[in-house]
């Protein structure tokens, strides 16, 4: 039998639009029964309305790698554990994605490196800012190099946790995309570039003081406020409590806050009382960083 736990990532991180991102402690499981009839059960907290048939995305995925490696599409069971709540911009597409990756590559005997994975989940996701934490781990940054996404890793560890608040409500991710202007003004180009710049050397010289103006974004988090009631005021609200910095995670509605230990309580009562007041119900995790990214094991 083959395991799989692949984490849950929150993208952007405020201006690394499509190419910063981190890895969380907030997994899913993948667990591969080899010579058995097909067949898909779905455990966890989040099963409802996903398919336990061969249109599955897990499933999907396994079988788009065996068709790249010529590998005969074996009769396998799977199990589904799903800890990370869809659609809400921690990065449950690419769970999947990277899960089914590493599950059928392991099955196969491991034939792509890590980084040929990363090139095919990122061809099936559609940009990088997810896959790669969920690969590699850590806090990342994805090139689009001219070999492909160059997966660079600028901290492994972080000395910080991050408050999650996750709203009960949906939000596809084609839609927030949906909402933002193909064309950005040179000024606001600027601006998204210097900051993570800033993002960075925040990263990189362990300095989090800088993560309250590195995280600010002009490019799509204030576009994206219309779709969530109180979402600026609560991003607000966590550095209020004495978070590093916030920031919308990935397409939303789940907001970050990145925060040491000693304001953690604060910044994750700040949020909920916050985004409460305008009406959005929401449950509050705090996590600690991945910094393994997806692994497998065979027991
Ligand atoms: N970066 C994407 C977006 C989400 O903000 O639309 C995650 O890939």
């Amino acid at each position: 039998m083959i395991h799989v736990k692949v984490p849950a990532t929150s993208a952007n991180l405020g201006p690394g639009f499509d190419c910063l991102g981190l890895a969380l402690q907030l997994y899913n499981t993948i667990s591969v029964e080899p010579n058995r009839p097909f067949q898909i059960s779905l455990t966890g907290s989040y099963y409802e309305g996903i398919p336990a048939d061969e249109s599955n995305l897990v499933w999907q995925t396994m079988c788009h790698l065996w068709e790249l490696l010529h590998y005969p599409t074996p009769s396998v069971a799977l199990t589904l554990e799903n800890l990370i709540a869809p659609s809400r911009g921690l990065g449950s597409s690419s769970a999947a994605i990277v899960g089914g990756l590493v599950a059928a590559n392991t099955l196969a005997g491991s034939p792509y490196t890590k980084f040929e994975l990363l090139q095919v989940a990122n061809d099936l996701e559609g940009h990088p800012d997810n896959v790669t934490p969920a690969l590699y781990g850590g806090v990342t940054l994805s090139v689009p190099a001219k070999d492909g996404i160059s997966p660079r890793v600028l901290a492994q560890s972080p000395n910080l946790k991050a408050v999650v608040l996750i709203p009960n409500t949906l939000l596809n991710t084609e839609k927030a995309r949906g909402i933002l202007p193909l064309h950005v003004t040179r000024n606001d180009a600027v601006f998204n570039i210097s900051h993570v710049g800033l993002l960075i050397e925040a990263f990189i010289r362990e300095d989090y003081s800088l993560l309250q103006e590195g995280m600010r974004d002009v490019l799509h988090q204030n576009q994206r406020a219309i779709l969530l009631p109180g979402m600026l005021e609560t991003l607000e609200s966590a550095l209020k409590g004495g978070a590093y910095g916030s920031a919308l995670s990935g397409s939303g509605p789940t907001l970050i806050a990145l925060v040491a230990e000693s304001t953690q309580k604060a910044v994750s009562q700040n949020m909920l009382t916050t985004l409460e007041q305008y009406g959005v119900t929401a449950q509050a995790m705090v996590l600690e960083i991945d910094s393994c990214g997806a692994t497998s094991s065979r027991t």
